[in-house]
């Protein structure tokens, strides 16, 4: 099985291109692992208790549930709208997180690792943490400002997970990736774990601990065990193993402390294994800062889809973006890219390829050759795209695609099928470019798929992109030839500033 899941997202928050940024990428990766034959869970969701979200509720002057309805509304509308294709949405105020939540809670009770304790501190709410006096300044620089809380709270004994932890990191070095942020997770497990606290008795937002209802369960720990929620933890779903032996976790950099020792350590507690990745993106910089709300500085994707489509949208968080080191967002790099490998390399070639087979073939496509000298390219092509969304890669598996697009381009070019009188020739060069167009609508199908969707009709072929299943779909001669091939309006229409 293969399990993906994004962040739950807060609540608090409009959804911003930040979120859209993992949950595009999850999308193409769960895509991908589809037209394998895997079968897959892909789940995103929403985090609608803690402070922070009830505090937005006062502040917009309804109760917290309505404020959850409200934004939960939001994150679904925006991900219907750049064809993200989850298996299944989860929000933290259903009964079926309630059921899990109480479950993990109390493993980790009897397993002896939750206790009573006293805290007083300086607290962010904007990260929903403790912080240290150190941390303070910068906190506030940020605009992040903190307060002193003093409470009764249960302590999750994550000291006692240091060496578990490491023999953990050590057993599946492929867990926490890129191998930098690894690095990072095993930093803050060698410095010491202290004990962190899991409840509250300051709010009633949130999720009462079994043992002792007058406290409500921290976030994190709430949050965290959504990706148990949903793979049927909480109602004990005979399915719940196979999922849960799949799940890989994508994240931003931002809650990696909360994902990489955590949450294993959590799990661990309750008898359960950590996940089989973690697989961690760093931020998308606007102006060279994180986007976040105090900044001002969030854009939506609606606005980028009103200029790029969906598909452009897609692309350019997928391509140009690389996933792991921060990549810094800009309208004229974004504008570029998709002139240069959308309306130009692909566009060009669809759109040439539909026109020439037109007027040397009556419309009617042929089929490619068996030894063509694109044949090899195109291998080349699905070797290297696959490997790359294996890593985790977009970037790469879209390079690898884009790599076969230009070669195709420059076959063309070098033929000059246009100037060629129609026979068998001419149908040797054009069944060979209509076959690496179906399989660049193959491999690009999990970036943008509803263009690719089109191309696919555009060269006559019955069903669809998604339908397929690599990688018998990727051997060379697939096009089967005799198709009607249709010209239609450019897929990517060139863009100027
Ligand atoms: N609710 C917690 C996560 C709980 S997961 C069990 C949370 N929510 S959040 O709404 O703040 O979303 C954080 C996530 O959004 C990041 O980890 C990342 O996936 C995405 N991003 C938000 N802003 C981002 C950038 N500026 N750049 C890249 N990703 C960003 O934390």
């Amino acid at each position: 099985m293969f399990y993906v899941t994004t962040p739950i997202y807060y609540v608090n928050d409009e959804p911003h291109i930040g979120h859209a940024y993992t949950t595009v990428t999850a999308d193409a990766l769960a895509r991908w692992h589809r037209l394998l034959g895997e079968e897959t869970l892909f789940l995103t969701g929403t985090d609608e208790h803690g402070l922070k979200v009830q505090r937005a509720a006062e502040a917009n002057g309804i109760a917290p549930l309505e404020q959850a309805d409200r934004f939960a509304r939001r994150f679904v509308a925006a991900w219907q709208a750049l064809g993200i294709s989850n298996d299944d949405f989860i929000r933290t105020t259903e009964p079926r997180h309630h059921q899990a939540v109480q479950r993990l809670l109390q493993a980790c009770y009897d397993r002896g690792d939750i206790e009573l304790g006293h805290y007083e501190g300086l607290y962010s709410v904007a990260d929903e943490a403790y912080v240290t006096a150190e941390e303070v300044p910068e906190l506030e620089r940020q605009g992040r400002p903190v307060i002193r809380m003093e409470e009764e709270n249960y302590f999750f004994k994550l000291s006692r997970y240091e060496p578990a932890l490491l023999d953990w990191y050590d057993a599946y070095p492929g867990f926490v990736q890129p191998e930098i942020r690894r690095n990072e997770a095993l930093g803050f497990i060698r410095q010491g774990l202290r004990d962190f606290s899991i409840s509250r008795t300051s709010i009633d937002w949130g999720i009462p601990l079994p043992w002792d209802p007058r406290h409500v369960t921290y976030v994190w720990f709430d949050a965290l065990t959504n990706y148990l929620t949903a793979a049927g933890y909480g109602t004990a779903d005979p399915a719940f193993p196979a999922r849960w032996a799949g799940a890989r976790h994508l994240i931003g950099k931002d809650i990696l402390r909360f994902h990489c020792v955590y949450w294993p350590a959590m799990l661990l507690s309750a008898g359960l294994e950590p996940p089989r990745s973690v697989h961690v993106h760093g931020y998308l910089l606007v102006g060279g800062e994180k986007m976040s709300k105090t900044r001002l500085n969030q854009i939506a994707p609606a606005t980028l889809v009103e200029t790029f489509g969906v598909d452009g949208f897609r692309y350019h968080f997928l391509a140009d973006q690389r996933f792991g080191p921060d990549g810094e967002f800009s309208f004229e790099g974004m504008m570029a890219r998709y002139n240069a490998d959308l309306a130009n390399n692909l566009g060009n070639l669809a759109a040439r390829v539909a026109a020439v087979v037109a007027s040397k073939c009556g419309g009617v496509g042929p089929a490619p050759r068996a030894g063509s000298p694109l044949a090899e390219a195109a291998a080349r092509a699905y070797e290297e795209a696959a490997g790359a969304w294996e890593r985790v890669a977009p970037s790469e598996a879209l390079e690898a695609t884009w790599r076969l697009i230009r070669e195709a381009n420059a076959f063309l070019e070098a033929n000059e099928p246009w100037k060629m009188d129609p026979g068998p020739a001419v149908d040797g060069v054009l069944g060979d470019a209509l076959e690496v167009l179906r399989l660049v609508a193959l491999l690009a199908s999990p970036a943008v798929p509803g263009s690719c969707t089109e191309i696919w009709r555009r060269l006559g072929l019955p069903g669809s992109p998604e339908e397929q299943r690599l990688p018998a779909a990727a051997a060379w001669g697939g096009y089967p030839g005799g198709l009607p091939v249709r010209k239609a309006a450019p897929l990517f229409p060139r863009l100027t500033a």
